[in-house]
């Protein structure tokens, strides 16, 4: 492989990752309660319909084609917003749940197009190391964006805590959940392995009988 091969390969990663946006950002603007993250979503959307169009000027220089990869991070990354959305809450605390998540894809195409930017200029390739520059920027500028926002919003989420006296119900966990939970206690055990340190496992749901990660 060569580096102009590893370039393609990251820019059909970004262009995948442009294009899932498109289709997903739609919703999180729906669903968020805060007119000024709603601004900032919307606004962002904009922006990444132009993204999506940078990328395919950079691919007529390339003499390639945008299409042949699907970004599987960025998938994984659109799941844990959609997740998000699915929360039972309210007002500020359901928009604070989603503030993570939104945050993780703007870094996620962050590293991506600073990556691409280091590729392009080290093959000679400036005019799309130009293009990628401009929508790196952007998502820069987006990620501060929902970060400075985000402060008010959990401000208001901590606020409307103490307003809400009544104990939340608690809901029997789904199938997916269920499944997360336990990817995630594999996960521990493994690295506790690595780690040389015994997993907590003291989560109540964790069943005793867990012999994967040995106490030393
Ligand atoms: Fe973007």
């Amino acid at each position: 492989m060569s580096l102009r091969e590893v370039l393609i390969d990251e820019l059909r990663d970004l262009y995948s990752a442009e294009n899932q946006l498109v289709k997903s950002l739609p919703k999180v603007v729906k669903a968020v309660e805060s007119t000024e993250l709603k601004q900032i979503l919307t606004q962002h959307l904009e922006q990444t319909k132009e993204h999506v169009t940078r990328l395919r000027t950079a691919f007529e220089h390339l003499g390639k084609k945008p299409t042949g990869k699907h970004c599987k991070g960025m998938e994984g990354a659109i799941d844990e917003v959609k997740e998000a959305l699915e929360e039972d809450e309210e007002g500020a605390l359901y928009d604070a749940g989603i503030i993570g998540a939104a945050a993780r894809v703007e870094h996620y195409e962050i590293a991506g197009y600073s990556v691409a930017i280091l590729i392009a200029n080290t093959l000679g390739e400036t005019e799309i190391a130009g293009l990628l520059k401009q929508t790196l920027a952007e998502e820069q500028n987006a990620g501060k964006l929902v970060m400075s926002t985000a402060k008010g919003i959990l401000k208001q989420a901590y606020a409307a805590e103490g307003d809400d006296k009544k104990v939340p119900e608690k809901k029997a966990k789904d199938a997916k959940e269920k499944k997360s939970e336990a990817d995630s206690v594999k996960d521990e055990s493994e690295a506790a392995q690595e780690i040389n340190q015994p997993a907590e496992q003291s989560v109540e749901e964790v069943p005793a009988k867990k012999s994967s990660s040995k106490k030393k």
